[in-house]
């Protein structure tokens, strides 16, 4: 399950996974991980070089659970941190890296193994899993995307505009999708589910649906 942010990815893989009683794994929980770690051994993000040079370093650690996932790094619970402005704002530069990339598509081929599971992110039907027996790409327009991550966020009491999602998630994307290294993109063979204007229910009954047909 491929998209931008906002665009339902992670309730609705965690619902089909939960409905079909497989695994669930998080990717962007990873690289959120490894900025994180490298925030708080004060490697400069802007500084691909030296996030190169420590890209080896942090010791990831998931849980596949999609009633719990979680995500520690050098035996940190991070699941919090993860989610906080600092780690938002610069694991878009973090992740473009090429040498973050390599070790993090490996560590996730590592869980996803030989199983069924449902994996989220950016480059799963492109790069980590070519040969998923079922890829979606979900999107969403800007508006709808920046409602419901303004939502969440104010949830988690963050205090947030939609106006100020709008343009961070706007900044994000572009970074994402225009990135050298496994840029956010459709794979040809994925189906494109616009989310827009579904209910998160309606888009895991097609889900379900596009499985069933598939496999
Ligand atoms: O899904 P998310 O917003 O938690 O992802 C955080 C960032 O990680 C996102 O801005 C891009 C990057 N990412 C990636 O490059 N490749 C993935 N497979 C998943 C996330």
């Amino acid at each position: 399950m491929d998209g931008p942010s906002g665009s339902g990815k992670s309730s609705a893989s965690r619902g089909v996974a939960r409905a079909l009683g497989l695994r669930y794994l998080d990717t962007g929980a990873m690289y959120r991980a490894v900025t994180w770690w490298m925030l708080q051994h004060g490697v400069e993000p802007a500084d691909p070089a030296a996030i190169a040079a420590r890209a080896a370093d942090p010791v990831l650690d998931v849980g596949t659970d999609p009633d719990g996932p979680t995500i520690a790094v050098g035996g940190v619970d991070v699941a919090g941190p993860i989610r906080g402005p600092e780690v938002t704002g610069a694991v878009s530069a973090v992740s473009a890296v090429p040498e973050v990339r390599a070790r993090l598509v490996a560590a996730q081929r590592a869980v996803i193994g030989s199983g069924d599971i449902v994996v989220e992110g950016r480059d799963i039907g492109t790069v980590v899993a070519p040969g998923a027996q079922v890829k979606v790409y979900l999107t969403a327009s800007a508006e709808a995307r920046a409602h419901r991550r303004t939502a969440e966020l104010n949830g988690g009491a963050a205090g947030t505009t939609v106006e100020a999602q709008r343009a961070a998630m706007a900044r994000r994307d572009a970074l994402d999708s225009t990135r050298k290294a496994d840029p956010l993109v459709r794979a040809d063979d994925a189906v494109e589910l616009d989310t827009t204007a579904l209910t998160l229910d309606e888009v895991i009954a097609e889900i379900l649906r596009l499985v069933k047909e598939r496999t």
